[in-house]
């Protein structure tokens, strides 16, 4: 099926993703800089929509299959697509999963992390860093002759090992003038198993990882997914490019990639 054909990016299109990429990463820089207790996820998609519009370009996920607003914002036990609202209010202790990808040029730059709301638990703060390693784990895999089962099997092999549940429902995807499109990415799996990684693929590593069960539940808005049991669930999200020799990560902002 066309739709399961892998298209490699040429270089100037993947120089487009690097200019979209860049463009996401500092509009979630400028994001956190909001993030504390009393602000509405409603106020941090209004600012979202602001900053994008102001510098021409647009939000990728408003009106996407009827998404609603212009960012997700999830919360606590919700593991991914949370719609902002005014009357979901930032308190002390949250985790805030905030996932932007905004079209520039007609490309789209998808990344995702998620941030303390004032001090976290120690089950919040241990989830979330641990969350941060599977997609750094995850990258690590990603070069030229890799299989796309290996980005798997080492973001589950981390994070059950260190106590916690992979998502299985939500996987990484193709992106680039087209926000999901294949290769699926799962953040769970078998080395060896599945496409080779060859120079000119772009898609995105996401990881979902969760305090209980992995197993979630979509809410009647039909875009909230929760976890089952009501735990806390983490996500950190890039979009990466396989080069030559290994990966780029397309989703730094300028302040991080100068470190
Ligand atoms: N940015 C999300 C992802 O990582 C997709 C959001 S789709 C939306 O793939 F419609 F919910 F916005
Ligand atoms: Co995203
Ligand atoms: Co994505």
């Amino acid at each position: 099926m066309a739709s399961e054909t892998i298209v490699l990016l040429s270089s100037r299109e993947i120089e487009k993703m690097r200019q979209a990429g860049r463009f996401a990463a500092e509009l979630l820089d400028h994001l956190e800089t909001m993030v504390k207790p009393g602000v509405s996820t409603l106020e941090l998609n209004d600012e979202a929509e602001r900053w994008t519009q102001s510098r021409g370009a647009k939000s990728g996920p408003l009106g996407y299959h009827g998404f609603p607003k212009s960012i997700c914002t999830s919360v606590n036990e919700v593991v991914c697509h949370g719609i902002p609202n005014a009357k979901q209010i930032l308190k002390e202790g949250d985790i805030i999963n905030i996932d932007v990808t905004p079209i520039l040029d007609g490309y789209y730059g998808d990344t995702s992390k998620t941030f303390f709301v004032g001090t976290p638990s120690p089950m919040a703060k241990k989830l979330v860093e641990v969350t941060q390693k599977c997609l750094d784990v995850g990258i690590a895999e990603v070069k030229p002759g890799a299989k796309i089962g290996d980005i798997g099997a080492a973001i589950q092999e981390y994070a059950e090992a260190q106590g916690f549940s992979v998502v299985r429902d939500f996987v990484g995807h193709g992106v680039s003038n087209i926000f999901h499109t294949a290769p699926q990415v799962p953040h769970y799996g078998t080395r060896g198993k599945g496409k080779r990684l060859r120079p000119g693929m772009v898609f995105t590593i996401e990881p979902m990882i969760n305090e209980g069960t992995w197993e979630v539940e979509v809410l009647a808005d039909q875009w909230t997914a929760l976890t089952k049991d009501r735990k806390l669930s983490a996500q950190f999200e890039h979009t990466v490019a396989v080069t030559q020799d290994g990966v780029e990560i397309l989703t730094l902002s300028r302040k991080v990639a100068k470190v």
